[in-house]
Parts: C-alpha cells; sequence; structure tokens
C-alpha cells in the first residue's frame, strides 16, 4: 500500500516539473501555489467554509482566475458574463473525465452527465427527445405522475401530524418516484423495494463526501490507496448482497430492466408506440449500436436518477426551510392557492401564471440556496480565448455563482430573503433571467422545466393541505447552505398541521 503511495507521489512529483511549473502570463491569474500541492493551502486558507472559498479568491483574482488542485489546472468563473460566455464555447462541452467521474460510467464513453463527443450529444438529445414525449415538461402528464409521488409524500406526513419531522432527505422518495416512471412506466411493489435500495445508497453515496472539491478530486489516485478514508468503498465496492453501494445498485438494477423488457419485447414485438423510455430504448436496439447497447441504458438510468433527485430534492428542502423562517411569506404563498384554488382543486402547472408571489418565492430561494452553485465541472477540449485571457486544452472549468448571487449591483439588498425582487410595479415576474442556476448554453441542464413543475407542484400540493412551523421552543434553523454533492440545508425538524380541507 505504501509502495503504490510512493509511486503515485513519485509520478506527481514528475508530473509536476514536466508538465506545467509555470504559470504563462497569457493564462488567467492564479495564486502562487506550491509543487504538487498546487494551490491547496490557498483554498483551504481563502475560508474555513467550502462554500465561499472560490469567492474568496474571486474577489482577489477576479471573474476568472486559474488553480491547481494538485496536478489538476483548473479555471474558476465567478461572473455571469464569464460564465455565459465560456460554457456556451464548444471548446467547453467535455467533463472532467478523471477519478469518481471516471468510476461514474465504466470508465468509459457513455451516458450523457460524464460523456463527451457523439455518444454525449446523440445520448442526451434522443433521451430528452424521448422523456419529452412520455411527459417530461409537458403540465398535464407531470401532474399524473406527481399525483402519484405525492400520495406517497402525504401518506408519509399524514403518519407525523403534529410530531419533529427531520428534512434530511424527505423529498427524495416522490422525486425518484417521479423520474421511474417517466423511465420504467410502472410503480409494482418490486419497484418501490428497487427504488428504496437505490435512495439508501445514493444518501450513502452523496454523504461519503467523493464529490465536490475534495481530496480525491485533487489526487484521483488517493481512492484507491484509502477507500474506506475517502469514501471510495460506498462507492464501488460491494459490502454484502443486500447493501450494495450506489453505482453497482442502480447499475444492477438498470441491467435486470434493460433484460426483463429485451425477453417482453422478444416474446412479443411492440404493435404501438413505446410508452416510456426503456420500451423505447430497447426497441431501438440495433439501430446504432454506440447508442443503444445495455451498458449505455444503465449509465443513463443511474444519470437521470441521480440528476434529477439530489439536486430537485435538495432545492425542495431549501423550500420548506425558508418557509418556516419565514411563516409570513408561508401565508401569501397559501392565500394565492386559495385564490386560484378557492374549492381546493388541484393546483396544476397553468396556475402559476396567476401566482406571481410563489414563483418569486422559487426564484428567491434559488437566489440563496444556490443548490448548484458549482455546477458540474467541464474539461477544455481545445485552447481558446476569453478576454485575452488563454485557456489551455484538458483545463477543468468550475463555476461558482456565490459571487453573482450576492452581488449588490444587480440585488442591491442581497442579504435579504425577499422575494417582491422579483415582482415588477403591475405584479408582473421579472428578473427571472438574473437566476442562473441551471447552467448556460447546449450543455446546460436538460432537466430545467421538468425542476420548475416538480417543484411548483410539489410546493403548492404540500401547502394547499398542510401548514409547516419551526418546532415549538425551537430556535430558528440556520440558513446558510452545507456543502455536498449539493448545497442543501444543515439537518432541521419541522412540524405538519392538517389545514381545513372542507370548502
Ligand atoms: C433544482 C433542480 C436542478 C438544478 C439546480 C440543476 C442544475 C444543473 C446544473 C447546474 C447542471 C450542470 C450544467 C453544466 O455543465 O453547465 C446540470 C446538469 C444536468 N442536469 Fe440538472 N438540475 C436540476 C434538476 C434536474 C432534473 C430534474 C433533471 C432530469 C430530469 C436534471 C438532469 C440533468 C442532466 C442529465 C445533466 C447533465 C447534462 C449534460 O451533461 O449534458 N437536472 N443540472
Amino acid at each position: 500500500m505504501l509502495g503504490v503511495a510512493l509511486l503515485g507521489l513519485g509520478l506527481a512529483v514528475l508530473a509536476y516539473y514536466l508538465l506545467g511549473k509555470y504559470h504563462h502570463s497569457d493564462e488567467p491569474p492564479s495564486p502562487p501555489g506550491l509543487p504538487i500541492l498546487g494551490n491547496l493551502i490557498d483554498l483551504a486558507r481563502a475560508s474555513d467554509n467550502i462554500t465561499k472559498t472560490f469567492g474568496v479568491l474571486g474577489e482577489k483574482y477576479g471573474e476568472i482566475f486559474s488553480i491547481r488542485m494538485g496536478l489538476k489546472r483548473m479555471v474558476v468563473l465567478t461572473s455571469k458574463e464569464a460564465m455565459q460566455s465560456i460554457l456556451t464555447n464548444e471548446a467547453t462541452f467535455a467533463r472532467d473525465n478523471s477519478g469518481m467521474f471516471a468510476d461514474w460510467s465504466f470508465h468509459k464513453n457513455l451516458g450523457i452527465v460524464t460523456s463527451r463527443g457523439g455518444v454525449w450529444s446523440k445520448t442526451r438529445n434522443w433521451t430528452f427527445k424521448m422523456l419529452r414525449e412520455f411527459g417530461l415538461g409537458k403540465s398535464l402528464a407531470m401532474e399524473g405522475y406527481i399525483q402519484i409521488a405525492s400520495d406517497l409524500l402525504f401518506a408519509k406526513i399524514d403518519d407525523k401530524l403534529g410530531t419533529e419531522v427531520n428534512v434530511d432527505y424527505f423529498f427524495h422518495q416522490p422525486i425518484q418516484t417521479t423520474m421511474w416512471l417517466m423511465v420504467v412506466g410502472r410503480l409494482s411493489e418490486d419497484d418501490k423495494e428497487d427504488i428504496k435500495l437505490i435512495i439508501d445508497t445514493e444518501e450513502r453515496f452523496i454523504k461519503s463526501g467523493v464529490l465536490g472539491p475534495s481530496v480525491v478530486n485533487a489526487f484521483p489516485f488517493l481512492r484507491f490507496v484509502f477507500p474506506n478514508w475517502l469514501g471510495h468503498k460506498v462507492q464501488i465496492l460491494a459490502e454484502s448482497a443486500l447493501q450494495m453501494d450506489f453505482f453497482q445498485t442502480c447499475n444492477s438494477i438498470g441491467k435486470k430492466l434493460f433484460d426483463e423488457m429485451k425477453q417482453k419485447l422478444k416474446a412479443s414485438p411492440l404493435t404501438s408506440q413505446p410508452v416510456n423510455l426503456l420500451e423505447a430504448f430497447v426497441q431501438n436496439c440495433g439501430t446504432d449500436d454506440e447508442i443503444f447497447n445495455c451498458e449505455n441504458f444503465q449509465i443513463i438510468f443511474q444519470d437521470l436518477l441521480i440528476s434529477s433527485s439530489d439536486t430537485s430534492s435538495s432545492f425542495l428542502e431549501s423550500v420548506v426551510l425558508y418557509l418556516i423562517a419565514f411563516p409570513e411569506m408561508q401565508e401569501k404563498i397559501y392565500q394565492e392557492i386559495l385564490n386560484v384554488a378557492p374549492n381546493r382543486r388541484v393546483i396544476n402547472f397553468e396556475d402559476r401564471k396567476r401566482m406571481p408571489y410563489t414563483q418569486a418565492f422559487i426564484l428567491e430561494t434559488h437566489r440563496n440556496a444556490r443548490t448548484i452553485q458549482n455546477f458540474a465541472p467541464r474539461r477544455i477540449l481545445w485552447d481558446f480565448v476569453y478576454k485575452n485571457y488563454k485557456i489551455k486544452k484538458g483545463t477543468i472549468v468550475i463555476a461558482d455563482t456565490r459571487l453573482h448571487c450576492e452581488n449588490k449591483q444587480i440585488w442591491g439588498d442581497p442579504e435579504v430573503f425577499r422575494p417582491e425582487r422579483f415582482i415588477g410595479e403591475h405584479g408582473e415576474l421579472e428578473n427571472a433571467s438574473s437566476v442562473i442556476s441551471f447552467s448556460f448554453g447546449k450543455r446546460n441542464c436538460p432537466g430545467e422545466l421538468h425542476a420548475n413543475i416538480v417543484v411548483f407542484l410539489i410546493l403548492t400540493a404540500l401547502l394547499q393541505r398542510y401548514k409547516i412551523s419551526n418546532p415549538v421552543g425551537q430556535t430558528t434553523p440556520r440558513l446558510d447552505m452545507k456543502p455536498g454533492f449539493t448545497l442543501k440545508p444543515y439537518p432541521f425538524q419541522l412540524v405538519f398541521e392538517k389545514r381545513n380541507l372542507k370548502i
């Protein structure tokens, strides 16, 4: 073990001297850094709150600066202008494919989140075109899926009325179930077991801290040297037949679904249009082997579950945090719900047009919670220039949205949680495009509309039924966010009280 560590260290020293000891004057400015460690010490010194680190350096070095995480050369973007201009450039349409990101997809070019080139564009375009046909982003179909998923959530809440409820991962199940329904098209008892297994392993994976600006990210080889300490075991090793890691769990369930569908379509080929993503995918097998193969399905399945669930559920946790911190805002949203649906009918996505305060509250939550503050790392495919700065092939690009979200010139009073900043003189929604949570360009978040619909429908359905408050006698929970794969609230508790649903 020690031999492997020393060999890794030796190679790291050699690579440092051979590949890039010197900072070139045409590259974005950079803190000086040290051999091997690069700027890890500068990063650690910048702030003891990791969510602030890049912003603190941005205040000193500007909207674009270079750093080295160990041997990894990175460029950090802190202004909307730099993000918009650089992330829409085709030269940035690849991902970091080292360390955990390589483990993510069998170390192959597969799926959507970590893939590149033709595989990425064909897989992404086909998958989201199909998902749209099966309801993604379409309010009517989504309302059906969310109704099924919300019923599970409300049953859980009804069991806990009046008691203190822990919010940690509270929304994972309805979010995961909504995506499952779109991909698999059914929800049997076995499916519910599989969803539970995925959620349990996913939580452990996310909590292990292997994602984000970690030691593993700077020195990927260390994950093999200290697998337990660095959370790698949670990522790839089976501990027992029932307690498998997230990737393995997801991959084996994805394979089971693929094989079952293959058998089914072999026995009785479809006579009508496919009705879910799995059916459509297997039906296409044989038309383009690079895309329609079992391994690519396994990674697409995993990508969709992880990219839709942790993001939207962390965001919803932030929504309920602000609802209990600002009860008068909760009341305003409830009044809008009563206004559009005085007979307590189900709220639909069309209703949002008459609910500007609710929409403004969601936007203000995006600005304050910054759920994916660092987007997802991109990798530069060829050298290109931004405002006289040369960004070199192979550099990893990271965005950091905090300085934009806290910019006094844009927001006036960024430190205040104030949904009204998104409401114009005549009650119309304004400044929505200043919120940049879903990134930019062709490699932005393809689930933006889906996320917006899910959040709006779950929030309104929740408040139509329940009043949510801070447990009596407890101080208001802290409002800053906990770092991780996504930024989410520190664990807190709340109490649900049923509203009178009679007319
Ligand atoms: C509050 C909810 C969400 C937020 C804030 C969010 C944000 C993001 C961001 C910032 C990225 C990185 C884009 C880039 O590299 O520039 C991303 C990627 C992605 N998101 Fe989302 N997302 C959310 C929900 C969803 C949902 C619901 C889905 C699925 C329906 C989804 C699917 C994806 C996928 C597949 C990618 C990878 C895209 C690619 O590499 O081409 N996201 N998301």
